[in-house]
């Protein structure tokens, strides 16, 4: 499908999206996972570059073609993730976190395959993986802090809009306003789960959160219809 009819609102912007899934190895062939197709966060980077935008997209575990004009850092665990965003974020004008991050990850992989025996498997020892939006949103919050202080007045880039996504199942907002405010994020796309619209389909529907305390709601559409409405949210938010 081919983008046309967009605003070039995003020309001379650097935006950062993750998608995909992160999977955490277990050993050699076996990892934890979760179902995570990558189509919204595909969406947002094919309608960003659309706009105009310099887009790189972190893709975890996706099997869906390039979007076209952005530039894909392909991507497997949270760690290599966290990289990846990180590095990319230096630059960045936003930072969209759609990607789905494995809360935990096994604290040791087993360099071999791990075989059954007789006996009953010993269990998966698991331990926190970093919360990455977390960390963008204390880095966002220390390099403003700093300039206030007027530690650095001029000259160092301002930091990123930063964009986090939940999928919460009851007290939506509430669970989605709490969110929000421990991630230090500027703006939380709260997705509802249920009514047909899970992982892998086409639509999705969202409310979007910022910390300013406003709250818009993305009517059930095809995904790039809500990366655009996300984009329409972003926007204002750029210097
Ligand atoms: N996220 C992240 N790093 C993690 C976990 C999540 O950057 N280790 C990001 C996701 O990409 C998403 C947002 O945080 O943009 C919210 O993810 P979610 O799983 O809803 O939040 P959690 O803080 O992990 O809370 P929960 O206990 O509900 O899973
Ligand atoms: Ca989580």
């Amino acid at each position: 499908r081919v983008l046309a009819g967009r605003p070039r609102d995003l020309a001379g912007r650097h935006v950062v999206v993750s998608a995909g899934g992160t999977r955490e190895a277990i050993d050699p062939v076996r990892f934890i996972g979760n179902r995570s197709s990558g189509l919204q966060g595909y969406a947002l980077a094919r309608t960003a570059a659309a706009r105009g935008a310099e887009v790189t997209l972190v893709a975890a575990n996706v099997a869906l073609p390039d979007p076209a004009g952005a530039k894909v850092v392909r991507v497997e665990s949270a760690l290599e993730l966290r990289e990846a965003v990180l590095a990319a974020a230096e630059t960045a004008d936003a930072v969209v976190m759609a990607a789905a991050v494995a809360d935990f990850r096994p604290a040791a992989r087993s360099q071999t395959k791990i075989k059954k025996s007789s006996a009953e498997p010993d269990p998966i020892h698991l331990v926190k993986n970093p919360d990455i939006l977390a960390e963008l949103g204390e880095r966002k919050r220390a390099a403003l802090a700093a300039a206030v202080s007027s530690a650095r007045p001029h000259g160092s880039r301002r930091p990123p809009v930063i964009v986090g996504f939940a999928a919460e199942t009851d007290d939506v907002l509430a669970n989605g306003r709490a969110k929000l405010a421990r991630k230090g994020c500027d703006l939380l796309v709260v997705n509802q789960v249920g009514d047909g619209l899970a992982f892998g389909t086409p639509d999705n529907a969202a409310v979007v959160l910022s910390a300013e305390g406003g709250s818009v709601e993305i009517p059930r559409g095809p995904k790039d219809d809500v990366a655009d409405a996300v984009w329409n949210l972003v926007t204002p938010l750029l210097s």
